[in-house]
């Protein structure tokens, strides 16, 4: 029998009712809900400083400045870098953005991708240069072969999707690395985003250029991406944003930036959020990591499992449970309305989950010709949610089945 501490209580979110019912998040990859401690910290902000960063010397911004700075420090801890290695942005679009950007590639660049990119790693690469993505199979892992094809190209960059947000694939990020180092000299740049809120990771040992990620889905408030560049890749990188907090020195004519990371941090900062950054980590690491670990592979064999029993419905992603995050990616078939059918569950089941093409729109298509519905389960969920939420899947389309196949006539 599990020992687990059930940490739904942690989080007050869950204590909502829809209708009646109690409520199941299952859209973590989206975002992840935030425990108390978190919120606490947030509002303790509010409540006892609200005062700007790095601006002014009275106490209030001296206080707010410190828990800023802190914030950076936890989360550089927390990947193994130096703070000075690590940006915060908004999410991780914008840590993407800013290096697609600030690298000023020559309009011809080679690039090699992944097909499986979120489009927050496809587009700023498209735009920065001429971008070739690794295939991948039909269970969404990367073709190996083709990755060293494309290496040999000799690429400026190469992106890397660490976890597919669409099958949850994910890719064996280390061995990858080292065959671009053994391959060339492109600049690595690594999206973590959906990787690290379920393990952690050390950017020294896995020796990628860059790593972008979002604080948000791993317990932290909304607002905060992050972006770590090894110092010497920072120091060349052209600032995004310009303005204030970002120059150390204006005249009439010139400006001189402020060192890293603080050039690439224009404008006010989201302070509170960063500040509950630092309780997310705390959060995080006071896990015992090998429970946590165990929890998840349940998840993942229950979404997973739920998925292959059921023969009406496509697992968009590999039947294998390893190498996988807690996230199953379903299509129920041309004639089912998949976005009517979220709301259905979440509105007279109470269960949250994403429909549609998950801001991986090419993937999407091609493995599943049409919109789909994610379920994506974090360190608050239980099996026995997943198992209810299948149950809910399988009522829904039982009573949906004559009406849907008379819409999808009609179409
Ligand atoms: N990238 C987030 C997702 O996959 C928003 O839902």
């Amino acid at each position: 029998m599990s020992t687990r501490v059930n940490r739904r209580d942690d989080f007050p979110a869950l204590r909502r009712q829809i209708d009646g019912q109690p409520m199941s998040y299952l859209d973590s990859a989206a975002t992840s809900l935030k425990p108390d401690s978190v919120i606490r910290a947030v509002t303790e902000y509010y409540e006892c400083n609200g005062s700007n960063i790095h601006r002014g010397k009275h106490r209030l911004s001296e206080e707010a400045s410190d828990a800023y700075e802190a914030s950076r420090v936890r989360i550089a801890d927390h990947i193994g870098a130096a703070a000075n290695e690590v940006v915060l942005l908004r999410n991780t679009s914008e840590a993407l953005n800013l290096v697609a950007s600030g690298l000023d590639l020559e309009p011809d660049a080679s690039i090699v991708g992944c097909f499986d990119a979120h489009h927050s790693q496809l587009l700023p690469w498209r735009r920065a240069g001429r971008l070739e993505p690794t295939r991948v199979d039909r269970h969404g892992r990367l073709d190996r072969d083709h990755f060293r094809t494309l290496l040999r190209g000799n690429p400026r960059v190469v992106a890397l999707t660490h976890c597919s947000n669409v099958t949850g694939v994910v890719h064996p990020v280390a061995e990858l690395i080292a065959e671009v180092r053994a391959a060339c000299d492109a600049i690595i740049v690594l999206d973590s985003a959906q990787f690290l809120p379920h393990e952690r990771i050390n950017v020294r040992e896995l020796d990628a250029d860059f790593v972008a990620f979002s604080m948000h889905k791993m317990l932290g408030p909304t607002g905060v991406g992050c972006l770590y560049g090894r110092a010497a890749r920072l120091d060349a990188l052209r600032p995004m944003v310009v303005g204030g907090g970002m120059v150390d020195w204006v005249d009439v004519e010139r400006s001189v930036d402020r060192r890293i990371p603080y050039r690439f941090e224009s404008g006010t900062p989201a302070i509170a959020s960063i500040i509950g950054c630092a309780a997310a980590i705390d959060y995080l690491e006071a896990l015992d990591q090998a429970d946590r670990a165990a929890h998840e592979r349940e998840l993942c064999a229950a979404l997973v499992s739920g998925a292959l029993a059921r023969p009406g419905i496509k697992l968009i992603g590999p039947p294998e449970t390893t190498d996988r995050i807690a996230l199953a990616t379903l299509s129920l078939g041309e004639a089912v309305p998949t976005g009517e059918v979220a709301r259905l569950l979440s509105d007279s089941y109470g269960y949250m989950v994403r429909s549609g093409h998950m801001c991986a729109q090419p993937l999407v298509t091609w493995l599943a010709g049409g919109e789909t519905l994610r379920v994506s389960a974090y360190l608050y969920n239980e099996v026995a949610e997943i198992d209810g939420f299948y149950a809910a899947l399988d009522e829904l389309l039982a009573l949906l089945g004559p009406a849907t196949l008379v819409s999808g006539a009609r179409r």
